[in-house]
């Protein structure tokens, strides 16, 4: 067999044993509840987490899951363990919640409307569980990034971000939002769904700006998993 089919069969296998291992991390109640909820098992915990049917953040998307798995089987190369991490677009909160839970200092944004349940979601699932209780500010990619996240006080050591990237008008702001965060030293873990053919000119618009490395792919679920560090930095 050729070498190039030779690795896609072996791309093919390992992306089917991920996504088996990711699905059975989920699970539902066995009753059925008056406030319904999703369970998740991470980082030795059951997390339940409550979604909603309104808007995009409401539910738990299939990269948030690829997101939580990487950081969780890939602990020891991307120790997370007291570091200040920032997650953008948190939605229902699962990829903050696992990265508090395996020790990081966690700050998950989103826009205002999505705080409530997401505040919620991290309340339920970190209280008395974490080493350093989480944060959730409002984020509204590209605005007001200097007043309430100025550069001179953002010292995260890693940006996470979970299908962030989809049909909508904000992604010159989406990128904006990266930069701003960013660090030299800073390590951007980035989950993506590929849809249209809007992602595919984003990633060329993103490694303008930055270094990118895919770390993982998963072809059943049209996701790859990016890491990305910022072009022309002093240090790395
Ligand atoms: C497809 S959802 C992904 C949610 C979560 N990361 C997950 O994977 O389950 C996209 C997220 O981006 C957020 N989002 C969309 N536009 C945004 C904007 N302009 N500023 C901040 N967040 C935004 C949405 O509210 C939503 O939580």
């Amino acid at each position: 067999m050729d070498p190039s089919d030779q690795k896609e069969r072996r791309v093919d296998r390992e992306d089917q044993q991920a996504v088996d291992e990711m699905r059975a991390r989920c699970f539902s109640p066995a009753l059925v509840t008056a406030a319904p909820w999703e369970g998740f098992c991470f980082a030795g915990h059951e997390i339940r987490i409550t979604e909603a049917v309104d808007c995009f953040g409401a539910v738990v998307w299939p990269s948030a899951l690829v997101l939580c798995y990487f950081l969780e089987t890939n602990a020891k190369q991307y120790n997370i363990v007291d570091k200040n991490v920032i997650e953008i677009g948190a939605g229902t909160g699962l990829v903050s919640i696992v990265a508090t839970l395996l020790g990081a200092r966690v700050t998950a944004t989103d826009l205002p409307e999505l705080l409530g349940n997401l505040q919620y979601n991290i309340s339920r699932n970190t209280k008395m569980k974490c080493k350093h209780l989480p944060q959730v500010k409002e984020l509204s990619w590209g605005v007001a990034l200097d007043t309430n996240f100025p550069r001179s006080s953002n010292n995260f050591d890693y940006i996470l971000a979970a299908d962030v990237v989809y049909a909508h008008p904000f992604l010159e702001e989406l990128l904006i939002t990266f930069d701003h965060l960013c660090k030299d030293t800073t390590i951007i873990l980035w989950v993506m769904q590929f849809r249209l053919e809007k992602e595919n000119k984003f990633v060329d618009r993103f490694k303008e700006l930055f270094d990118l490395e895919e770390i993982s792919r998963f072809p059943s679920l049209n996701i790859k998993l990016y890491k990305a560090m910022k072009k022309n930095r002093r240090s790395a």
